[in-house]
């Protein structure tokens, strides 16, 4: 059997998003910005693709900007508003449990000469609102905080910390590439000034994303060209990405209530019966706070890697931490951030359920993880 529990690293596109694409790549290949029939026609799409993201994000059409992905969005914001706006003030201020590629973009503006500070996460993964305002002034041009963490599935509380934002006259960006469909992302509700979102992640195509820029707020582009994006991101518009990320936005939000519920018998059922059968487990971060899809557990005395091989020999796909960090053997910044000791950060397993795992699957993987575990403790040198 094959089982796909890495849902966190990326979604199997849905063949109901594919068939909106298909057009786009073959009798619809017009260029969005050519202004003959076909560019035109296309440009159209693209307009209506803005309106019908904007409406669902609670937010307004020309806000919304189609980049590669939550990479390319996370980067454009980061860096795009701290140099735009360096005139007035030099701090930023993300957290310590950000995608690298956010805590790499701040990493780059510190060594131009920002000022860039950064928020804890506690020991449940969370930042908290009185965490952000001991390090909150006046000088602070941007906050940035994830909605909902990519290792271990936590959600932060995005409107109370964008609140406090406000009050010190600082932009708030939410990295929310794992948000959807788990949160009812609403900008205008919830505060939000800039977010950053990624297809892959809810069933839509690789390769798109957005970036919410609210108006008026200034942003120095990476990307510079054709003048795409009324100049903020140039490049030839993606339209069977964007329609197709377009659509998987419209099924995520519209079948959100039903998914949920899905994903979170599969996953309690999954963690019942692994805490019962195997021994010494944990669960990393808090359990009430978190996606129901995550599942990030501490096995003691393994290293995780060796599970995860052992289980992909079996044909069921997990990782440890983040895909976007397999390839660094690093320990987890985030579990390290929350506090796990040494000797525990690289005994860990994410298991991520979605859209199309079965009961039947769950029980292989529950029936493959229990021999992998006995068999890897059996000769494990850590007890
Ligand atoms: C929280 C978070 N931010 C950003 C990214 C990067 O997204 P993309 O693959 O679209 O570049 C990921 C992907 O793993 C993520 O989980």
């Amino acid at each position: 059997m094959k089982v796909y529990l890495d849902n966190g690293a990326t979604t199997r596109l849905d063949p109901r998003v594919l068939a909106k694409m298909r057009p786009y790549l073959t009798e619809k290949y017009g260029n969005a910005s050519a202004i003959n029939y076909l560019g035109q026609a296309a440009y159209l799409d693209l307009m209506e693709a803005k309106k019908r993201v904007a409406k669902l994000l609670g937010g307004e059409p020309a806000g919304v900007i189609f980049t590669s992905g939550a990479t390319e969005a996370n980067n454009l914001i980061i860096k795009g508003v701290a140099l735009a706006n360096q005139a007035k003030r030099k701090k930023i201020i993300i957290s310590n449990i950000e995608h690298p590629c956010v805590r790499e973009s701040a990493n780059e503006l510190a060594r131009a000469g920002f000022q860039v500070e950064f928020v804890p996460a506690n020991s449940e993964g969370l930042v908290t609102p009185e965490a952000l305002r001991k390090i909150i002034d006046k000088e602070t041009i941007l906050v940035s905080v994830m909605a909902v963490n990519n290792e271990i599935g936590t959600i932060n509380d995005i409107a109370a910390l964008a609140k406090i934002a406000h009050q010190y006259g600082a932009y708030f960006h939410t990295d929310a590439a794992q948000a959807i469909p788990y949160l009812k992302i609403d900008i205008k509700k919830m505060g939000i000034d800039l977010l950053s979102l990624s297809g892959h992640k809810f069933y839509g195509p690789k390769g798109v994303g957005v970036a919410y820029i609210k108006k008026g707020i200034k942003v120095k582009p990476l990307m510079v060209g054709g003048g795409q994006e009324n100049n903020l991101r140039s490049g030839t518009y993606n339209l069977p990405g964007i329609m197709g990320l377009t659509f998987a936005l419209e099924l995520a939000y519209k079948e959100r209530a039903a998914y949920l519920k899905r994903v979170k018998a599969l996953r309690d059922y999954f963690w019942q019966r692994i805490n019962q059968e195997i021994s010494g487990l944990k669960i990393n971060g808090s359990m009430t706070k978190r996606i129901p899809a995550n599942l990030n557990v501490q096995f003691t005395s393994i290293e995780g890697e060796a599970i995860l091989m052992d289980l992909s020999h079996k044909g069921i796909c997990v990782s440890t931490g983040s895909a976007c960090s397999a390839a660094n053997l690093q320990a987890s910044h985030v579990l390290t951030a929350i506090g796990l000791s040494k000797n525990l950060l690289n005994s860990n397993i994410r298991f991520s359920f979605g859209r199309f795992n079965t009961k039947a699957e769950i029980n292989y993987t529950i029936k493959a993880l229990k021999e992998t575990v006995k068999r890897l403790r059996s000769f494990s040198p850590i007890k």
